[in-house]
């Protein structure tokens, strides 16, 4: 088998050598650039999107089975270039541009390479950036498949909604405001006053401050019930919801608790019309072909709050665990680093 062309050499990366420690844990370091496997792509990284699940991981949510070992690079949402590929992939080539979700138990990237499966990796245009794709891998599928799961059709044969979308300006909230949009589904959303003409911007018919007392009851200003709710954000009780929400109306909770988990299991016994949805979104290649392609088009963007360089990577870590982006952290095109 010929050896990988970057065998040997060095990258550099940010690692964390064990749970916790936030920002202050993270170490720059330099490692060897990872080979892939049979099924895998090597990608030379141009962007990498910070997630809440990222600095999780290092809080130890999932521990002991996330991470597989320390030191982790940590980071999963990715965009680059192929470097290599593995003996069986043939999708790809050195040179092709794509996006990737790597293996959470692996991590890799805040590096300036990472190995991805073929499976999770998909053809970029020229049209879409490397900062746009980086965004799209967790953010945005959890959109898709939240909304989904809320009764939302994307191959035209789905029936109007009005849905409510909880922290519309973070990373999945905006993404979820467009998509919700291109279907033509009524959107009420909540955000913090300083987002509130960015999440109109994004196609939201009516938009609540969640710290004024009318966000707070969640309450649309023209009297819409829900029949979905993609909540992206946490503590809010389900006594708040119910109210708003239509005979048949779901809330899917993307950070559910021990509480909503009870509640669900109460709802699914007692046989209620309006129903608590624990969501844990599962990257899928032909979502991300389909979020790609939605960028291409023009009709979804990413919502960048801040740029770093790697070399900065703990300011971004930082900033994601303060919990105040809007959109997404992303950290600047490697190859055109002169720090
Ligand atoms: N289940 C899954 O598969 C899955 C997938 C992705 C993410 N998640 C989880 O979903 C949550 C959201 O992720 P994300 O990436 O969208 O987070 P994010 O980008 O960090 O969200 C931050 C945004 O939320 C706003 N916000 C905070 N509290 C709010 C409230 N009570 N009402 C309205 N807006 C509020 C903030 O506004 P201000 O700055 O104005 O406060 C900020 O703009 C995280 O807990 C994440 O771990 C789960």
């Amino acid at each position: 088998m010929a050896s990988s062309p970057m065998a040997g050499k060095t990258m550099r990366a940010v690692q964390y050598g064990g749970y916790g420690g936030g920002f202050a844990a993270l170490k720059h370091v330099e490692v060897p650039i990872p080979s892939p496997k049979k099924d895998e792509v090597l990608l030379k990284l141009e962007a990498a999107s910070i997630n809440p699940a990222d600095w999780r991981i290092q809080k130890g949510i999932f521990r002991p089975f996330i991470p597989a070992k320390f030191p982790f690079i940590p980071v999963s949402d990715v965009a680059g270039e192929v470097a290599d590929v593995g003996s069986a992939v043939k999708d790809f080539k050195a040179g092709d541009k794509v996006v990737s979700v790597l293996s959470m138990k692996n991590g890799g990237g805040l590096a300036e390479y990472a190995v991805a499966s073929s499976s999770l990796t998909v053809h970029r245009s020229p049209e879409v950036s490397a900062a746009d794709g980086s965004g799209l891998p967790i953010a945005a599928s959890t959109a898709l498949q939240v909304l989904k799961s809320g009764g939302a059709k994307f191959d035209g044969t789905g029936k109007p909604l009005n849905v409510l979308i909880t922290a519309a300006s973070g990373g999945v909230g905006s993404y979820a405001v467009q998509l919700a949009k291109l279907i033509d589904l009524h959107v009420t959303a909540t955000c913090g006053a300083r987002n509130i003409e960015l999440v109109k911007s994004l196609g939201a018919d009516e938009v609540l401050d969640y710290k004024s007392s009318d966000g707070a009851k969640l309450k649309s200003p023209s009297g819409k019930k829900y029949d979905a709710v993609v909540h992206c954000t946490a503590g809010i009780d389900w006594s708040t919801f119910a109210p708003n929400l239509s005979d048949n109306g779901k809330v899917i909770y993307i950070s559910p608790s021990t509480s909503t988990f009870l509640n669900y299991a109460i709802k699914k016994l007692t046989f209620a019309k309006k129903k608590v949805v624990p969501l844990f979104a599962v990257p899928k290649k032909e979502d991300l072909e389909f979020l790609v392609g939605l960028v291409k088009e023009g009709k979804l963007k990413t919502v960048v709050d801040s740029k770093y360089s790697l070399s900065k990577a703990e300011e971004a870590w930082a900033k994601s665990i303060d919990g105040h982006a809007t959109g997404t952290w992303y950290l600047q095109r490697f190859k055109e680093l002169t720090d």
